[in-house]
């Protein structure tokens, strides 16, 4: 077996704190690599300017792995107030870095497994017929696409003239926009592409040709947003038709969908959603399972793939120590990351684990004993963040 090298990129708080016991782990289950550390994050916007510096970028394109801790993010005023004061007025400007490596690397694909642990206290109950209590189980793979749509990071505040007279070219702005004095306008382009969207579409119809699931849920709102939504669903609806023939598409709105994941998300197996709803339903669908502690991912582009929890760098969090936070959800992507690169057997191995100790009981952080995350929840009998990873690791083999 040729040692591998991934590419680690802790970033930001909980990043830092759950990127080194998924390491512990993958560690302790055999798998051999070297680790290479990137530098990415808050911390280098505010010393450098760039939050994700050509020096990271250059060992991504060398290494073609990378492990995805957590970035903080912050808005685009109080990115500029946080900058060195040499950066200050030099025109630079905050983008999130792992949108701009989504982009960069053309990481369109992201793939959100949701599936119930047996024995998760978190996991989401609803009272059946006859007032009886079920645990749906839920195993649903949730396609976003990753580049596009609302994160396209085409967006003004004040537009300039040429953005303003294209507006200007269309009914629905001449009648119901033109009131707005220009700079109390701000505008985001919803961008969707044909190619982008049918290699997201093309993903979700592979993944459930291979796993023998007969529908794909399309879950956009095209009655409204005809253009990008609608071109979604047209495209799948043809793709089902000339390619995917036995595979049905389901057509849901996100709204109706939210409403839908608690009545009966069991029936749900494969999703596949432009980048802000698939944003949205997968933190949705997280809620069944777990939460962020839980919720792992994946960005895969054609030369290079980064892996990273769902979850943000939970900043209220971030200096406890010991630290309480669920290392879960990036142990489990560490496990997609194995799966990626075909080590499966080890990948089959950790996630036993994970199961295994999820179903025991016996050890659990903060929000899987529902307390409040505060610095007490380890005296009130709650697992710290090393001691999860260490019953995960006794439970390998
Ligand atoms: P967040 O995901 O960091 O935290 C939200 C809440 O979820 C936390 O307060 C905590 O209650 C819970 N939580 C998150 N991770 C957990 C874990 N591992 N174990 C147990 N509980 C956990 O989202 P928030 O507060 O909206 O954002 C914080 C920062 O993270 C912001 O700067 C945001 O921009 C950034 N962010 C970064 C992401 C990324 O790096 N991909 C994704 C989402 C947010
Ligand atoms: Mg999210």
């Amino acid at each position: 077996m040729t040692k591998r090298t991934i590419v680690t990129l802790p970033g930001d708080g909980i990043g830092k704190v759950v990127l080194n016991q998924a390491i512990r782990v993958l560690d302790a289950a055999g798998f051999e690599a070297d680790y290479v550390h990137g530098d990415i994050g808050w911390e280098f916007w505010c010393k450098e300017g760039d939050p994700f510096p050509l020096r990271t970028q250059k060992l991504l394109e060398q290494h073609k792995i990378g492990l995805f801790g957590a970035i903080t993010s912050k808005p685009k005023d109080k990115a500029e107030l946080e900058l060195a004061p040499e950066l200050k007025e030099k025109g630079v400007v905050y983008y999130s870095p792992i949108v701009s490596m989504r982009q960069k690397y053309d990481l369109d694909i992201c793939l959100r497994p949701i599936k119930t642990f047996k024995g998760n206290p978190l996991n989401f109950i609803r009272r059946g017929f006859g007032g009886v209590i079920e645990e749906p189980l839920v195993e649903c793979m949730i396609f976003r696409q990753n580049t596009e749509c609302l994160y396209s990071g085409v967006e003004w505040t004040n537009p300039p003239d040429q953005v303003y007279d294209a507006l200007m070219t269309h009914k629905k702005f001449r009648d119901n926009f033109t009131w707005c004095p220009r700079p109390e306008l701000a505008v985001s382009a919803r961008i969707f592409t044909k190619k982008y969207t049918g290699r997201i579409l093309k993903a979700a119809f592979e993944y459930a040709k291979a796993h023998g699931f007969d529908t794909v849920t399309v879950c956009e709102k095209p009655n409204v947003i005809r253009e990008t939504s609608g071109m979604m669903l047209k495209l799948a609806q043809e793709m089902a038709k000339n390619e995917y023939q036995g595979i049905r598409i389901q057509n849901t709105n996100i709204d109706a969908q939210m409403m839908w994941l608690t009545k009966n998300p069991e029936t749900y197996h494969v999703i596949v959603a432009g980048n802000m709803f698939g944003d949205i339903v997968s933190d949705g669908f997280a809620g069944l399972i777990g939460g962020l502690g839980f919720a792992c991912s994946a960005n895969i582009g054609p030369d290079i793939a980064v892996f990273e929890p769902t979850h943000g760098s939970a900043p209220k969090y971030a200096d406890f120590n010991p630290s309480i936070v669920n290392p879960i959800a990036m142990i489990l992507s560490a496990v997609m990351m194995l799966e990626h690169i075909g080590e499966n057997a080890i990948a089959t191995k950790i996630g036993k684990a994970v199961a295994d100790v999820v179903e025991e009981g016996k050890v659990k952080t903060y929000d899987m004993m529902k307390l409040p995350g505060t610095p007490d929840a380890i005296s009130k009998g709650a697992a710290s963040t090393s001691q999860m990873a260490d019953a995960i690791i006794a439970k390998l083999i």
